[in-house]
């Protein structure tokens, strides 16, 4: 290559493990607490992720593998023939538009409330989150947590195997296991989280056990390549410390460096980070990368696109965008010409129906999903 390799990088289409991605923009998982009480996905969320169906991959918003694990209202899940039932719907609608879709799956451990799932949250240790808890009753005060007997240890790892298997036969390519973000799997990571004294508490080695289970379990259920990972070292939003960073994602990624998975994904990520650089050295595989864009601030003019290349130039395979395929369902199209972004709505990411979801504007006047 000749010119500008970074900027064509981004264009230019590459293989996941099976599957054939036409650019290397992946679109970030998202909640966005559209689907019905009973965490079945709602037919609006299949034509929402038709119209990104422009993203080389699709990873849909956190889903749950249990009752228990379930943060918000309104959140999906796929536990049940019924969530199955509504993903494959989605996947079917984003299939025919083209495009190609893994599901994240995340247990919210300390986060999550009685009024949203109906059942007490459990945790790696008895120690709340400190912040207010959003349910349809409004913002509540966090509860204890309860901390997880072994036994229940060994049931969420086969919640998540069991959810893995529903998502694929929902037709979904693959999973992603959400260890990121301080979400149950982050909460053993984290040292402020997790004072057990079993093999799942204390050294950075038994910390990480929960994580690597987890993983392997959804990898013998469905196959490896068909797995990723998500991580955010360092991340100190949701009253996470992890006291020992490197020292955790060295143990994490050498521990699972060797099993073939479909790909490592690193939130927030900086090339400059010592971390992330070293992750880089030792993850073998796919790494995709979700720019560190600043949260809270509005998205950079050019859409993150700068920020993307430079970590394309720090090894990167793939990079991830959040907000911008949020308010962009044609985000591919405008970063490759350039065009100017959608502002983003604040107060309808988490709220609203239609509003703030489906009717952002495609530049074409079209969107993939409706008819032409
Ligand atoms: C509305 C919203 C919901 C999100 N939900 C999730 C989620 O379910 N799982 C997750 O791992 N990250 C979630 N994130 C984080 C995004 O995946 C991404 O890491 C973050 O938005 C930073 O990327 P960006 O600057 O491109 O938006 C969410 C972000 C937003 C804006």
């Amino acid at each position: 290559m000749t010119t500008n390799t970074e900027t064509a990088g981004l264009f230019q289409p590459t293989e996941l493990g099976p599957l054939h991605l036409p650019n290397r923009l992946v679109m970030a998982p998202m909640t966005r607490t559209r689907a019905g009480a009973d965490g079945v996905p709602r037919p609006i969320m299949a034509e929402y992720y038709a119209q990104r169906a422009g993203a080389g991959l699709i990873i849909a918003e956190a889903a749950t593998p249990n009752r228990v694990g379930r943060t918000y209202a309104n959140i999906p899940a796929v536990h049940a023939p019924e969530h199955v039932a509504g993903w494959r719907t989605v996947t079917g609608a984003v299939a025919e538009a083209g495009g190609r879709m893994f599901l994240q799956l995340q247990h919210g451990g300390r986060i999550g409330h009685p009024e949203n799932s109906g059942l007490h949250p459990v945790a790696p240790s008895p120690i709340a989150f400190p912040e207010p808890v959003h349910t349809p009753r409004g913002l509540l005060e966090a509860v204890v947590p309860r901390e997880l007997t072994a036994a229940e240890i060994r049931q969420t790892v086969a919640d998540f195997a069991a959810a893995a298997r529903n998502a694929v036969e929902a037709g979904f390519a693959g999973v992603e296991v959400h260890g990121a973000n301080g979400y149950l799997l982050h909460q053993f990571l984290a040292r402020n989280t997790n004072r057990r004294t079993d093999a799942y508490g204390g050294p950075v080695a038994n910390r990480i056990r929960l994580v690597a289970e987890v993983v392997r379990a959804v990898a013998a259920e469905i196959g490896p390549e068909r797995v990723g990972l998500r991580v955010s070292p360092g991340f100190t939003g949701q009253g996470m410390d992890e006291g020992d960073t490197a020292e955790i994602y060295r143990a994490l990624i050498g521990e699972l460096a060797g099993d073939g998975l479909g790909y490592l994904h690193v939130a927030f990520a900086d090339p400059e980070d010592a971390v992330f650089r070293e992750l880089r050295e030792t993850w073998p595989g796919t790494l995709i990368a979700n720019p560190a864009l600043g949260w809270g601030r509005p998205l950079p003019e050019d859409g993150g696109r700068a920020a993307a290349e430079r970590l394309l130039a720090a090894g990167a395979d793939l990079i991830s965008f959040g907000r911008g395929f949020l308010a962009n369902p044609d985000l591919v199209e405008r970063l490759r010409t350039g065009a100017p972004l959608n502002p983003l709505r604040d107060g309808q990411m988490h709220r609203g129906d239609a509003e703030g979801y489906t009717d952002y504007p495609a530049l074409s006047g079209r969107l993939a999903g409706q008819p032409g």
